[in-house]
């Protein structure tokens, strides 16, 4: 185990915040993640778990160890007719992971394609994009108990997956550190689910008539290329905020003031909002102050332009949360998970 001492984190999250870790250490395996946890610096220390970094904004410095998971691996569980059971170690990178499926014909996660991160993450915001969550085909999360140092078994059932939420963001917040997960794949090459608007559209423009897995997710990647930043070139950590549900009462009457506003059916007598409409109506769109700014083609993503701090992006989102609330009524809540 080797521990470094005040680490810059600028490079290890997609923000590219130049914040300092006071300690910094790597896990390879589930054993030195345990003799991490159990030595004399890191037990009773403040710790947190890092992945990718594509859904994390460090508002400063971190006083305490980042535990940075490079667990791989992948391993077929069991195989029927129609489906194949993968295990994939929590640290491969997610996208790596879909194009592993795609290269073997196997559905299920193409939607998810170009997703960054690692696989460990996404369970924990339960990571949708273009009509398909990881809800959708988990079966199981394999996961070290942060107290007891047990490994448990966490079902579908049991992570509570909601939209953008798990236990794990919630009641069971820092309680596990997801070792891996198994994924149930289709080994059916036409079965594919193209009902989201966008992805719909493209593929007909396409002219594909009966799409494949790889057709879905090359035209996943090209509608995401062409509007989300690439954080390599500008720093952002995705959507900034989730979009948010309101009571179908609430926006019958919001859409009777702006009858533009951008709405989706939700359930159970409520109706999810656009944020992204919502903040570029309250003219935020491509504002930039200092290094910090709203995307110019997403309101949605917020950016760093080179040397902005996390706390310049947080007061940005703050004024945003209050802006979208006194025109709309409506409060935004952050996706990105903030340290
Ligand atoms: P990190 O940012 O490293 O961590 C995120 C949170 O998970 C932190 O709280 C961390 O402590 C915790 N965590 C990480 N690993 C573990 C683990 N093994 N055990 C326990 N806790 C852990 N998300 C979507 O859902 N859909 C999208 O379409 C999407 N598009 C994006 C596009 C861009 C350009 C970017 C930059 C981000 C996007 N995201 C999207 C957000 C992000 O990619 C996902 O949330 C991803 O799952 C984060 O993975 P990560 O490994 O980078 O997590
Ligand atoms: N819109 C605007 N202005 C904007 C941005 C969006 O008016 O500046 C409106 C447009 O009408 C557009 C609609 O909002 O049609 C929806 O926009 P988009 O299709 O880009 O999707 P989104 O709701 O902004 C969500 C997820 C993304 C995911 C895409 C595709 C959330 C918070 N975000 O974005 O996830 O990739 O759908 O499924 O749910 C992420 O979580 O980090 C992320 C990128």
């Amino acid at each position: 185990m080797k521990i470094y001492e005040n680490y810059p984190l600028k490079d290890l999250t997609t923000f590219h915040i130049n914040a300092i870790a006071k300690h910094y250490v790597e896990f390879t395996t589930v054993d030195e993640l345990k003799e991490i946890l159990s030595s004399p610096p890191v037990k009773g220390n403040k710790f947190i778990i890092l992945g990718g970094g594509s859904n994390v904004l460090f508002s400063g410095d971190y006083n305490g160890f980042v535990l940075c998971n490079k667990i791989t691996g992948i391993e077929t569980v069991s195989a029927t007719g129609e489906n194949i059971f993968i295990k994939f170690g929590a640290g491969e990178k997610w996208h790596d992971v879909v194009m592993y499926c795609v290269n073997h014909n196997y559905g299920g996660i193409e939607n998810l394609s170009l997703i960054p991160g690692t696989v460990g993450a996404g369970p924990i915001q339960n990571i949708g994009a273009y009509g398909v969550e990881l809800k959708d085909v988990l079966t199981e999360v394999s996961a070290l108990d942060v107290k007891t140092l047990e490994i448990r078994k966490i079902s579908n059932a049991e992570c509570k997956f909601g939209y953008r939420e798990s236990i794990f963001k919630s009641s069971e917040k820092g309680a596990y550190i997801i070792l891996s997960v198994t994924i149930r794949l289709t080994k059916d090459p036409q079965k594919v689910n193209v009902t989201y608007g966008s992805l719909r559209k493209e593929i007909e423009t396409m002219g594909i008539t009966s799409p494949t897995i790889k057709d879905v997710s090359d035209t996943v990647i090209k509608i995401r290329t062409s509007k989300l930043p690439d954080p390599l070139k500008i720093g952002n950590a995705g959507s900034f905020f989730k979009n948010p549900a309101i009571p179908d009462s609430s926006f019958t009457k919001l859409k009777s003031e702006y009858p533009g506003i951008v709405s989706f059916p939700s359930a159970d007598g409520m109706t999810k909002l656009a944020a992204g409409w919502l903040i570029e109506q309250c003219g935020w769109k491509g504002k930039r102050f200092g290094d910090a700014g709203v995307h110019i083609e997403q309101a949605l993503v917020l950016v760093n332009y080179g040397n902005a701090t996390g706390k310049e992006i947080y007061n940005l989102s703050e004024r945003i949360i209050e802006s979208v609330n006194g025109k709309f009524g409506v409060r935004l809540e952050r996706e990105v998970n903030i340290i």
